[in-house]
């Protein structure tokens, strides 16, 4: 890969523009989840010791562009920087015109989509973005499926345009797992829907030698399989889908494991009664809201003889504690297995969190949709960018 590394470059005394994903979780005025931010520290903390000007850049949230909705501001981002960094980070209103920052000092943008031309990767204001920096960094891995202003239209104009530290390790993560992965290699993938994740499906189904579904995608394959499903959540009309995924990935050897027991409730409620019931015998009333101890203990198995495993999403409604043992069984499978273990996405990062788990785990990514469209196997837009810059030797 030409990509140049934000290391390579020499950063004394240059103003320093940093993209970073600090779209993070806020309630009453306070950052509730601060991983993207700490995730984000090693990078700035580089550039500031190096003696840059580091100006910092993040979206967060999707207000609509052209106000400066403060329910969207970054202030309180801002606050939790200054905490972790021990420093005063002050947050720049208006900052397209210039930003006045000394070396080794660091500031914040305000949101980058409060902007007309944010989401439209604009010319003019990517160029006005170019405009404030000798180099560019494009650290924002959460964000680098999105080509706007600046994730791509910046680094197209910047004078220098590399990747940061957070981007170049979560690149190389997914490259571990799927560019010569050890084998066997198995990936979960949970959540709701089939219909969200199809392309993230078919796209493993071509890749891993077990594909492990879970939550409401799992009922589908269930359904698939022959059996009903009650009056859980799946979808009827990608039923014939699931069957050419099972197909698939048979033809090549794989499996995709589909539950032979389940944990099935009447109601979805923090006191709901839980029921284990072999997949065959779910009644029309009843819900599928975890997998059954039997396939849990069958799946730990398959984690424990794989050398990559790939996580997405949950098997169960693991908020509940009646259906979160299968969650919390394979949480903990993959963390204390020795197989190189990637995992990603909004919910995978909560289950991670609930269950203490984050030290066994090789690497988690701060991506999610960006995470789901490089399974996909697409390109992600702010990465390709700064491939062209480095290829022409950053001209
Ligand atoms: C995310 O949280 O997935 C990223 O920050 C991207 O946000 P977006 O979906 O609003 O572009
Ligand atoms: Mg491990």
């Amino acid at each position: 890969m030409a990509i140049v590394n934000m290391r390579e470059v020499a950063l004394a005394d240059q103003r320093v523009l940093i993209r970073q994903d600090l779209n993070v979780p806020i309630k009453d005025g306070v950052v509730s989840n601060d991983i993207r931010i700490r995730a984000s520290l090693p990078t700035i903390e580089y550039a500031m010791s190096a003696g840059a000007r580091v100006m910092l850049m993040s979206h967060l949230g999707r207000p609509k562009e052209g106000t400066n909705d403060a329910r969207y501001s970054l202030l309180p981002v801002a606050q939790r920087l200054s905490e972790l960094l021990e420093r005063e980070v002050s947050l720049i209103d208006d900052w397209l015109s210039g930003v006045t920052v000394e070396p080794g000092e660091v500031v914040l943008c305000e949101n980058v989509r409060f902007n007309r031309g944010e989401s439209a990767d604009d010319e003019t204001l990517s160029h006005q973005m170019a405009r404030l920096c000798d180099v560019f960094v494009m650290d924002a891995f959460g964000t680098a499926h999105r080509a706007q202003a600046s994730t791509h239209g910046v680094a197209k104009y910047a004078p220098l345009s590399c990747a940061g530290p957070l981007l170049s390790g979560e690149l190389e993560a997914l490259a571990t797992a799927f560019e010569q992965p050890a084998r066997p290699m198995l990936a979960l993938v949970g959540g709701a829907k089939v219909s969200t994740k199809l392309m993230v499906l078919e796209s493993l189904s071509d890749k891993v030698d077990q594909l492990v579904v879970g939550g409401g995608i799992a009922n589908t394959f269930i359904a698939a399989s022959g059996f009903s499903v009650g009056s859980s959540l799946y979808e009827e009309s990608l039923v014939p889908t699931a069957r050419t995924l099972i197909d698939t990935i048979k033809r090549r050897g794989g499996k995709i494991p589909v539950p032979t027991d389940v944990i099935v409730s009447e109601a979805l409620s923090q006191d709901a009664a839980a029921t284990r019931r072999p997949v065959h015998q779910i009644r029309t009333t009843e819900m599928v809201l975890d997998i059954g101890p039997e396939t849990t203990q069958r799946l730990t198995e398959l984690i424990h003889t794989s050398k990559t495993v790939v996580w997405n999403g949950p098997v169960g409604v693991f908020e509940y504690e009646q259906f979160s043992n299968g969650t919390e069984t394979i949480a903990r499978a993959i963390a204390e297995s020795d197989a190189f273990s990637l995992a990603g996405g909004g919910e995978t990062l909560a289950a991670i969190d609930q269950f203490g788990v984050a030290d066994g785990i090789s690497y988690i990514s701060t991506g999610g949709g960006a995470f789901l469209e490089f399974v996909e196997g697409k390109t992600l837009p702010a990465v390709a960018v700064l491939e062209q810059r480095g290829a022409r030797g950053n001209g």
